[in-house]
């Protein structure tokens, strides 16, 4: 700070001289302009606004100013002071405009650049579909059982209950890898269900058998987009003493909750297979409407054409002659079992139209349906 001012005159202050004043102003304002990015006008601030800046140094003189004389200093470097600021201003615009135009370029990406990395692909639905099937099981306590695709005629049919002549081996439209030879009671088909597997595990295990088994099957039909020769089921069997429907019941219900959501639930209708008795056609919920389509013509559902149930698979209680061919005594177990096909379960539940999507392979089908571990 000056000494005290004698003379009163302001301009003898000479950090407060006009002259000296517009001097340091036009050093800040030639920095500001000179700053080219924005750490280096960070520096010039310190520099010509911070409290050592010549400006506020100069600032600090105007207390040695008599009375008359202080207003008129003050309002000098007041205003170099706002000139500095604003034109800080201005420049840290600029610059931030300048950075943010550079960032965008600097960062673009190209996307029309030739992609180069090795597609991943993806799980098809019906194996994610399958698995969180046998998922819900085995949180039960079940096991995973597997059969061959090429089985012998007498699993796939004989010990199934079918008799050599019964039309119900006709309705299989089967497919023949090798018929019965002279003397041979059994040729080899491929397995036109997954229930052959039932028979392997009751032969293969002790009771109580509690199996899941998914797996491919096949039938002569041509592939459109309703049928497929080609196709999956997913079988249950449980045998032990004392079962009764009432446990194939609760265990169809548990599972279309498991896969449907809360409040779902099946029913059955009276059917006929040689290997249950008594056997059902079993139908759930239409997970959809929850069967508040049937009878309101306002409410039409494409998922069970207004009918509130969707056709699920076939189920019963297992067949005493079925448990006799695989040693075991219908007189202290019983079991049931039920089966249906993944690929139908897939169409409803993903609205999937054509069956033949399925099965060509196209990644872009399989994709959509995500990464399901
Ligand atoms: N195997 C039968 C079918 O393919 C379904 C079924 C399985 C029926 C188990 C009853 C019990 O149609």
């Amino acid at each position: 700070m000056s000494a005290p001012n004698k003379s009163y005159d302001p301009v003898e202050v000479e950090a407060l001289k006009p002259e000296e004043i517009a001097r340091r102003r036009d050093e800040a304002l030639a920095a500001i302009a000179a700053a080219g990015d924005l750490e280096a006008l960070r520096e010039v601030k310190v520099a010509h606004t911070g409290d050592r800046s010549p400006l506020a140094l100069a600032n600090r003189e105007i207390g040695a100013l008599p009375p008359h004389a202080k207003a008129d200093a003050g309002k000098r470097v007041g205003q170099a002071r706002g000139q500095v600021n604003q034109a800080l201003k201005a420049r840290q615009e600029e610059l931030e405009a300048e950075r943010d135009a550079r960032v965008l370029v600097e960062e673009a990406v190209d996307v029309t650049l030739p992609y180069d990395r090795t597609p991943a692909g993806a799980r098809h639905p019906i194996t994610t579909l399958s698995e969180r099937i046998e998922d819900v099981f085995v949180a039960m306590g079940y096991e995973v059982a597997e059969g061959p695709e090429v089985e012998a005629e007498w699993f796939n049919f004989d010990a199934l209950n079918f008799p050599p002549d019964h039309p119900a081996r006709e309705m299989q439209d089967t497919f023949f890898v090798q018929g019965a030879e002279e003397g041979e009671t059994s040729g080899v088909v491929l397995r036109t269900h997954t229930s052959p597997v039932q028979i392997r595990s009751m032969i293969d295990r002790k009771p109580p058998i509690y199996v899941i088994c998914p797996g491919r099957t096949f039938r002569t039909d041509e592939l459109d987009a309703t049928h497929t020769p080609v196709f999956h089921q997913v079988e249950l069997l449980a045998i032990d003493e004392g079962l009764t429907m009432a446990d194939l019941k609760g265990t169809l219900d548990h599972m279309v909750r498991a896969l449907f959501g809360e409040g779902m639930s099946t029913r059955l209708r009276p059917n006929f297979f040689p290997f249950t008795e008594p056997s059902a056609e079993m139908d759930m919920l239409c997970y959809v409407c929850r069967g508040e389509s049937v009878g309101n013509p306002d409410r039409p559902c494409r998922t069970c054409s207004s009918e509130g149930w969707i056709e699920l698979g076939g189920c019963g209680m297992v067949n005493p002659r079925v448990l006799i061919a695989c040693g075991l005594d219908p007189e202290k177990y019983s079991g049931f079992a039920f089966g249906f096909g993944i690929e139908r379960m897939l169409m409803f539940r993903h609205n999937v139209e054509d069956m033949r999507d399925m099965v060509e392979g196209d990644v872009r089908f399989t994709r959509p349906f995500g990464m399901e571990i």
